[in-house]
């Protein structure tokens, strides 16, 4: 187990560009079992998730070909086995997406459930739900999902309301909906950009998907699926989170490759709070911090506003903001175990329930604290860069889920900032803080 060693204090200055989103690469790469032709994605983020990914894809029995190293060619001509065990399902929850695509194009699959996660007991009931409306039997045996397709071995159309904005789920019906007889209807369906980049790679696949990235999708189902080549759309959540840096930092950042068009809630509040942002063009931001950053309540909510994946993030934010704010989770329960590793560099929060307040601005300062999901390490890393001192970050297999090089980038903009490779007689994490989530 690796850990960051980080010190405070140094102002960020330069250009940093961003990576492909790991949220969008995943459904993405699930979609290759839906065709017996190849599909080439190309800005795959080079994260631990995606590496993950891969080796459940291969399992299943399915060909990945990385020509270079962010394009992965995937042929799934034939499938040998059609599950997703615990082991995969419990240190990366986005496995569930291989069940719509199997259950379309095999009229079969077995997935682990996903169990208890970090940031709070994550039910795949509504995916569930969704596929038993297509048509699907679906059965809870040993802790597998188990679900077997009509005996025509074809999903069949419907229209399904989602009682809660759920983002794989909306993925996972929608893959499944491409190859089934019939019109689905998806609605109350998440907006997020992701699910929009899902629905182009499929449409480019053949499949006749509409009204992505609105609350209404519908999806016209075809026979068969067939090849096609597709670019990730760039990582949102790791644009804002260099935005939050350079704001924290009192720097000044070029952020390349990213799309401004997906941060409009994030650059919103941020600029509320006192950062200036600017977009130099349609792929390039300029984030630069002030020395006055002012308090702004939150809210946390289902794209298009302000995303949980950042909560943690503009928590660290908020400690160096003048003034009290509240932050409000509720698309998470269970999502604020950042703060007591902020608490601990001096940070004054207080949290109830789904609740949190911030007093700000304090002084932080370096600890030794520990990683508990991907976007909280990645608060601990925004903390520690203004914290005085040394902050010690451990458990940093977490942020290595979905940032890529992170400490890599953070240090090419002046940043102090060194991962040390723990002894490998280390003990392993227990599977109840691997099995987290985004
Ligand atoms: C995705 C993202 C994650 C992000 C989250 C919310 C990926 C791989 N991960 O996770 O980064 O934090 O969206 O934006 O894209 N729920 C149910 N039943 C279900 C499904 C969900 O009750 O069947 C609940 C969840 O417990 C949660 C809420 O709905 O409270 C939203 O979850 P969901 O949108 O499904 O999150 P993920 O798709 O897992």
């Amino acid at each position: 187990m690796d850990k960051f060693h980080i010190i405070g204090g140094q102002r960020l200055e330069g250009c940093v560009s961003i990576s492909g989103a790991k949220n969008s690469a995943l459904p993405c790469m699930a979609a290759g079992l839906l065709t017996p032709g190849t599909i080439t994605l190309h800005n795959i983020p080079y994260v631990r998730d995606i590496i993950t990914q891969r080796r459940l894809l291969e399992d299943l029995g399915a060909t990945v070909l990385t020509p270079e190293l962010r394009t992965h060619k995937i042929s799934a001509p034939q499938i040998e086995v059609f599950e997703a065990p615990y082991e995969l399902v419990k240190t990366m929850r986005a496995s569930v997406l291989a069940l719509g695509p199997l259950l379309a194009r095999f009229g079969k699959a077995k997935v682990s459930l996903p169990g208890g996660c970090a940031i709070g007991t994550r039910p795949i009931d509504l995916h569930l739900a969704g596929f038993e409306q297509l048509g699907a039997e679906v059965k809870l045996e040993s802790g597998n999902v188990v679900a077997r397709a009509p005996e025509t071995g074809r999903l069949r159309g419907a229209s399904i309301e989602f009682e809660k904005v759920t983002v794989t789920g909306t993925e996972n019906l929608m893959m499944a909906a491409t190859l089934a007889s019939g019109t689905t209807v998806l609605k109350n369906a998440a907006c997020e950009p992701e699910i929009d980049d899902l629905a182009s790679l499929l449409n480019k696949m053949g499949a006749r998907v509409r009204g992505a990235g609105t609350p209404i999708i519908e999806i016209e189902g075809v026979k068969e699926l067939g090849s096609a080549e597709h670019t990730i759309i760039p990582d949102r959540i790791e644009t804002s989170t260099f935005i939050v840096a350079a704001a924290i930092t009192n720097g000044e950042l070029e952020i390349r490759d990213c799309q401004p068009a997906h941060l409009t809630s994030v650059v919103e509040k941020l600029r509320e709070a006192g950062v200036e942002i600017f977009e130099l063009n349609q792929s390039t931001l300029l984030a630069r911090g002030s020395a006055k950053l002012r308090a702004r309540d939150v809210t946390t909510e289902p794209y298009p506003r302000f995303p949980t994946d950042m909560q943690a993030q503009y928590m660290a934010l908020m400690t160096q903001a003048e003034g009290r704010s509240a932050i409000a989770e509720t698309v998470f329960e269970n999502r604020f175990m950042h703060a007591s590793e902020m608490q601990r560099m001096g940070g004054r929060i207080h949290i109830d329930g789904r609740n949190a307040v911030v007093e700000g601005p304090t002084r932080l300062t370096g600890a030794p604290v520990q990683a508990s999901d991907l976007r909280a390490s990645a608060s601990l890393v925004l903390a520690g860069l203004v914290a005085e001192g040394e902050t010690v970050i451990d458990r940093v297999y977490h942020i290595d889920r979905g940032y890529e090089k992170i400490e890599t980038k953070l240090r090419s903009v002046g940043a102090q900032i060194e991962r040390v490779r723990q002894s490998v007689t280390a003990p392993l994490p227990s599977p109840q803080i691997l099995a987290n989530a985004d």
